[in-house]
């Protein structure tokens, strides 16, 4: 298991030449979990959901099968972090790719309530819609959240440029609330600094 860098303009070319080559499968990051999606022969149900692939194999008959585990993945390792769903208000921040992985396997585990939040309200709103049926979720500009949550989970690409969210401090429940950066860094990433600056746990 290692890691390729594939051109931003090629991403399908890089995934020609890695299974020629003998590769067996894959997984993909930003930004080509949509262009995954878009090449794969076969979605799995979670992956049509998500709108987005992160897990690519060729099948016994010659297919392209594309895979998300990422909101699995998410859900595991909040359970890990001693962090359940269920019952709880819920706070996702973004309304890209990588929010969308993750609405499905976070309202099958419960929420109380799943609020997204999003700098486009427009987009928060329409995966809100979109995931109308599966829970109790709903969408609303920063200006408009009202907390505080339980959890707070950040989808957004902010961390990649070191910014925060314009989000409100009264969101977060000193000594209660456990905010999640989806982003992963070796560092805390900008946004877990602020949220452990107003009290949060952070992971
Ligand atoms: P990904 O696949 O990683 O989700 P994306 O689809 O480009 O990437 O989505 C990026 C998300 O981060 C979006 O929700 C974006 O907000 P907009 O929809 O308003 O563009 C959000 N985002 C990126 N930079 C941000 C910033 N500096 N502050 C707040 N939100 C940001």
């Amino acid at each position: 298991y290692e890691r390729i860098e594939a051109p931003l303009d090629d991403f399908a070319g890089a995934l020609r030449a890695f299974f020629a080559a003998g590769g067996k499968g894959c997984n993909v990051t930003v930004p080509f979990k949509e262009e995954a999606f878009r090449l794969a022969d076969r979605l799995s149900d979670r992956a049509r959901l998500a709108g987005a692939v992160n897990t690519l194999k060729w099948t016994d008959d010659g297919l392209l099968w594309g895979d998300n585990t990422d909101g699995a993945g998410l859900v595991q390792d909040l359970k890990f972090n001693g962090e359940g769903v269920e019952g709880r208000r819920v706070l996702l921040i973004g309304a890209g790719g990588a929010a969308r992985g993750v609405i499905g396997p976070l309202l099958a585990d419960k929420p109380q309530a799943l609020v997204i939040a999003n700098r486009t309200t427009e987009k928060a709103q329409q995966l809100a819609a979109l995931f109308a049926d599966a829970g109790p979720i709903r969408a609303c500009s920063f200006a408009e959240l009202e907390g505080p949550f339980d959890l707070l989970i950040n989808a957004t690409s902010a961390s990649l440029s070191g910014d925060v969210p314009p989000i409100a401090g009264s969101l977060i429940e000193p000594g209660k609330t456990f905010s999640y950066d989806m982003m992963y860094a070796k560092q805390p990433t900008a946004l877990c600094r602020w949220a452990s600056e107003q009290g949060a746990a952070v992971a």
